[in-house]
């Protein structure tokens, strides 16, 4: 979602370094941008709808500039609506990434006071504030920003640029923001990676902190106070991987080949952090599992492997409904978050209000140093390298396998959990190469002028089944749903209509039988049917066939669902990488 970059410092061209900041922001998702510089005594700004693609802006040199993409909450997505907003003098701009949950009444007071708006977002109110509180007199633009922080409800992070002192000050909650310090001057961004050129030591802000940047550095304060503090440097680490496209025409083709060799490298490296995880479930008095959207699916698909694997209950919530379960958290629970980004805004909150109820914190999760990594007590690492497809991909199945192995671990049975991740790398690898591949494109030929399709599993399928729904309608938007096998004929089966694609996963488990006889019911009611697993069966139409590769099933299965999303949406016209209307990091509510 939004992305924020700043810098003050030698002046340089900053509109044209603001933009390529933003390009390294890009992949979390956004539908405008805009880019504000200190042009002398004023503040010169160019704001876009769209993408950057090949934007170029047109600003003088100059020592302070900053820039935004939005990813649109309040307010349409219009050129005023794009970041930066100014306030009625022109001196000041700001940046935001969130929600100001009190905005209505802080504009209708603000417009009653003779403010002008220049746009419908909830943002445009700090600027206006922020000229009040400096003009009522509080002495400077650290402290003004402190004031008006504070007045905003919501977690938001916000920067602010004041073109006579010419410097910028950021206060957050949640939302992330890390400062740095580079050769040339001070930046901050939404992102470390949009500090690369920019800084080589960073300071990651705390909720409760204020920073301002000049040409005189990095100032850190205790927000509340206004005390100055330390400033924790430590360096920049942009080195998790290899970022670039290389021969692949998008980044989700790249990141779904390279499921392979991310779980090779965790069956193989991991095994430390993966049995802490595993003692703290055996300590705790019930654990739960947390994610959104692909992770939630992976968080189920744990809940399932203990229970078969380690005869362990391990309950789940959707990140978003936490806050509706968090009476059973005690100090003896455990709550372990799943998460690529680190980031994901309805993660963060469950895991805050569960550390207020003195719950022990886990994270299996992607992106080191992020809000959630910096937060938790113990942690995962998946290692898979930087995902930068806005639909997950290689993390999903990295996930699943730390709890495969993580549910062995428990179980005492390590090694047997290793084989069948090495097993199902070795079967990817197989299902990756071309003939398996063409397969599934002449699939996805079939069906990807469909209107609906549906995907049933049952037990340890039926979580992958929600998953490759999911997977299948941010890529192609093709109407896809999942669903529990025996729940069919509870109501689903009045959608199926005769050439319905309906998606069938039988792998050789105690679910197969019952699959089946699910699948033979669709089909007599004209769907069209394509299966999913080891062993074919005349009910299907069309079959796909997956390694035997036992509890690690779902490892293997999700891999057929990602390739016919992505043919599909090649098929339909769509940029599998940038799906309309995501984002890539979910940081607002
Ligand atoms: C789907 C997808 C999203 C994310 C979700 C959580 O392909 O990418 O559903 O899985 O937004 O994101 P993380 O894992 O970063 O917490």
């Amino acid at each position: 979602m939004c992305g924020i970059f700043g810098y003050v410092g030698e002046p340089t061209e900053v509109g044209d370094d603001v933009l390529a900041a933003l390009r390294a922001l890009e992949y979390r998702g956004y539908d405008s941008w805009g880019v504000a510089v200190g042009v002398n005594g004023h503040i010169g700004v160019e704001k876009q709808t769209g993408k950057i693609a090949q934007a170029t802006v047109d600003f003088p040199t100059s020592d302070i500039g900053f820039g935004h993409t939005r990813w649109a909450t309040h307010g349409g997505v219009t050129r005023p609506n794009a970041h930066p907003h100014l306030d009625c003098t022109g001196q000041l701009a700001v940046i935001h990434n969130g929600i100001v949950e009190n905005f209505r009444e802080l504009r209708d007071a603000l417009i009653g006071r003779g403010h002008h708006f220049r746009s419908e977002t909830d943002s445009e109110v700090i600027a206006h504030l922020l000229e009040e509180t400096l003009a009522g007199g509080v002495p400077d633009l650290a402290r003004a920003t402190a004031v008006v922080f504070d007045a905003l409800q919501g977690l938001n992070a916000v920067i602010v640029m004041d073109v006579r002192s010419r410097e910028l000050v950021a206060a957050k909650t949640v939302s992330p923001l890390v400062a740095g310090i580079g050769s040339l001057g001070v930046a901050i961004a939404s992102d470390a990676l949009a500090l690369r050129g920019h800084a080589d030591r960073v300071v990651y802000l705390e909720d409760d902190q204020l920073v301002r940047l000049s040409k005189s550095g990095l100032t850190l304060y205790e927000r509340k106070t206004m005390r100055e503090i330390p400033v924790p440097l430590m360096a920049l680490d942009v080195s998790q991987g290899d970022t670039a496209l290389g021969a692949y025409p998008h980044f989700m083709a790249k990141e779904m080949a390279e499921q392979p060799a991310v779980l090779e490298h965790l069956a193989r490296g991991a095994e430390r952090p993966i049995r802490e995880l595993a003692a703290a479930v055996r300590e705790s008095y019930g654990t739960f599992f947390v994610g959104c959207g692909t992770a939630s699916y992976a968080a189920l698909t744990g809940s399932y492997l203990y229970s078969r694997i380690a005869a362990r209950h391990v309950n789940f919530v959707v990140g978003s409904e936490f806050k509706y379960h968090e009476h059973f958290i005690t100090p003896q629970s455990l709550v372990v978050a799943l998460s690529q980004s680190g980031e994901t805004v309805d993660v963060i909150e469950a895991m805050l209000a569960a550390r207020k109820r003195g719950a022990r914190l886990g994270a299996v999760l992607n992106v080191a140093r992020s809000t959630l990594d910096r937060m938790v007590d113990l942690r995962v690492h998946l290692d898979a390298g930087p995902e930068q497809c806005v639909l997950s991909t290689k993390a999903y199945t990295a996930k699943v396998a730390v709890l495969l192995l993580a549910s062995h671990a428990l179980a005492g049975t390590y090694e047997r959990g290793r084989d069948l991740v090495l097993s199902a790398a070795e079967g990817l690898n197989h299902m990756l190469a071309a003939d398996w591949t063409e397969q599934v494109q002449e699939v996805a030929r079939s069906i990807h002028q469909a209107e609906h399709l549906f995907v049933i599993g049952r037990g340890l399928a039926f979580p992958t089944a929600l998953e490759a729904a999911l997977k299948i309608k941010e890529s192609s938007y093709i109407h896809a749903e999942g669903f529990a096998g025996g729940e069919l004929k509870h109501g689903v089966i009045a959608l199926v209509a005769p050439g319905t694609p309906c998606i069938v996963y039988a792998p050789n488990d105690e679910t197969r039988a019952d699959i089946l006889s699910g699948a033979m019911e669709l089909k007599s009611r004209g769907g069209y049917m394509i299966g999913i697993g080891p062993t074919p069966d005349p009910v299907f139409d069309v079959h796909l066939l997956t390694p035997d590769v036992a509890d690690a099933a779902p490892l293997v299965n999700a891999l057929p669902a990602q390739m016919l999303g992505y043919h599909a949406a090649l098929l339909r016209g769509n940029d599998p990488d940038k799906p309309r209307n995501l984002a890539k990091s979910v940081t607002v509510k």
